[in-house]
């Protein structure tokens, strides 16, 4: 069994695991990073971290043309709800099965308006643990925060970080919480999509190796990494 993570650009990503494909923050049509449209994109889950426009993106679309589940928050499930699509709301702490293994939200330090103004309860992050064992962190958009040590105690073989500065985690902060999390493998994400969040990757990836024993991997949008 292996897992390959696919960096659609800024916080939009895919993970495929045994054929079964899980769809991550899917803005697509509006980001200019994006390496690939709503309309082509596989989803038989969505994983959606929190109500900003540039995370929920199309996920309605996406999800009514797949019949994808979303998994998010309550408040968010709601929401998306009552606009026809499946949803499965979580919380934060709590984790839920589904086909491909267990999903827990994450604690994340940022906001999740939605963009008509309607509440989108706490934003999360994801921990994702496959039927092999192996343990995939996506942060999300978040500020660095001291708990990330106890997520990184479950040994996470694979983290996704912002680095991206201004909305999250910049580049020092980032690698603050990689020290704190310890993954084998870590995944620079949210940066580039605009001048805003403009970030040198390789430079990044340079120190996480010279100062900790995780490998960084910079993707380019549309490039993928696998775990086995
Ligand atoms: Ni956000
Ligand atoms: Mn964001």
């Amino acid at each position: 069994m292996s897992v390959k993570l696919t960096w659609y650009g800024h916080g939009a990503q895919g993970l495929e695991v045994d054929g079964i494909k899980i769809l991550v923050d899917p803005f697509l049509s509006d980001n200019p990073a994006a390496s690939i449209t709503p309309d082509r994109v596989a989803a038989d889950y969505i994983l959606l971290s929190h109500g900003h426009g540039d995370h929920l993106g199309n996920t309605v679309d996406i999800a009514k043309r797949t019949g994808a589940l979303v998994i998010t928050n309550f408040e968010i499930a709601n929401w998306l709800g009552k606009q026809g699509v499946k949803t499965e709301g979580q919380h934060i702490g709590g984790g839920c099965h589904y086909a491909f293994g267990y999903v827990k939200l994450t604690q994340a330090m940022h906001g999740s308006g939605l963009p008509d103004g309607s509440y989108g309860g706490n934003p999360a992050g994801f921990l994702l643990t496959f039927k092999n064992g192996k343990k995939v962190y996506l942060a999300c958009d978040t500020g660095l925060f001291g708990d990330m040590r106890l997520i990184g105690e479950e040994g996470i073989e694979l983290a996704t970080l912002p680095i991206g500065d201004h909305y999250t985690m910049g580049p020092e902060d980032a690698l603050r919480a990689v020290k704190l999390i310890q993954p084998k493998h870590v995944i620079p994400v949210h940066y580039n999509t605009f001048d805003l969040i403009k970030q040198d990757a390789a430079a990044w990836a340079a120190r996480v190796e010279a100062e900790t024993s995780t490998k960084a991997h910079v993707l380019n949008p549309g490039d993928s990494f696998e775990i086995d």
